[in-house]
C-alpha cells in the first residue's frame, strides 16, 4: 500500500523531534562532566543513546514504507541548567512532550487508516511509559537526597552502572 503522505511528514518530524531529544542530553551529560558528576553523565549519555536509536527506528521505517526521509535542521539546545533537580525536572518535562507528540502521530496514522504506522507507534507508546516512568524513580530519588553530598556521590555511583542497550532491537 502507498505510504500515506500525512503520515509520512508527521514521522519526519518526529524523527527531527527524536534528534532534538539526542543533542539535549548529551548537552546534559556535558554538563554533568563538567560539575565531576561522571555517573550522572553516563546516565545522560545512555539517554542519547536511546533518543538516537529511536529516531533512527523512524528514520528507517519511513524508507523502509517507500518514503522519503528528510532530516532538518536542528533548534539549539539549552547549555545550562540551575541544579541536578533542575536537569531532570526539565526532562520529565521534555518526555511528557514527546509522548503528546506521539500520540499525534499515532492520531494521524489512525485517521489514516494506515495500521502498519500505528503498530509501529504502539512501540513508541509503551516506550514512552517506562521512559517517563525512570525519569521520575530519580526524582523521587533526588527529593529524598535533598542536598546530603554523601547520598548524591551514592547515587552519582549508581547511575554509572546503566549501559546502553538498543530497545529498538531488544523488542524485536
Ligand atoms: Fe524518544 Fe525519550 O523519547
Amino acid at each position: 500500500m502507498k505510504f500515506n503522505k500525512k503520515v509520512e511528514e508527521i514521522l519526519n518530524k518526529q524523527v527531527n523531534a527524536e534528534f532534538w531529544s539526542a543533542f539535549m542530553y548529551l548537552s546534559m551529560a556535558s554538563w554533568f562532566e563538567s560539575k565531576g558528576l561522571k555517573g550522572f553523565a553516563n546516565w545522560m549519555r545512555v539517554q542519547y543513546q536511546e533518543e538516537s536509536a529511536h529516531a533512527l527506528k523512524i528514520h528507517d521505517y519511513i524508507i523502509t514504507r517507500g518514503g522519503e526521509a528528510k532530516l532538518a535542521q536542528l533548534d539549539a539546545v539549552p547549555l545550562e541548567w540551575k541544579s541536578i533537580m533542575h536537569v531532570f525536572e526539565e526532562t520529565y518535562k521534555h518526555e511528557c512532550k514527546v509522548t503528546d507528540l506521539i500520540h499525534g502521530c499515532y492520531n494521524v496514522a489512525a485517521d489514516e487508516r494506515d495500521h502498519a504506522s500505528t503498530n509501529m507507534l504502539q512501540w513508541f507508546i509503551d516506550e514512552q511509559v517506562e521512559e517517563e516512568q525512570n525519569v521520575i524513580a530519580i526524582i523521587d530519588q533526588l527529593k529524598l537526597i535533598g542536598d546530603n553530598g554523601q547520598a548524591i556521590y551514592m547515587l552519582d555511583k549508581e547511575l554509572a552502572t546503566r549501559v546502553f542497550v538498543d530497545p529498538t532491537q531488544a523488542a524485536n
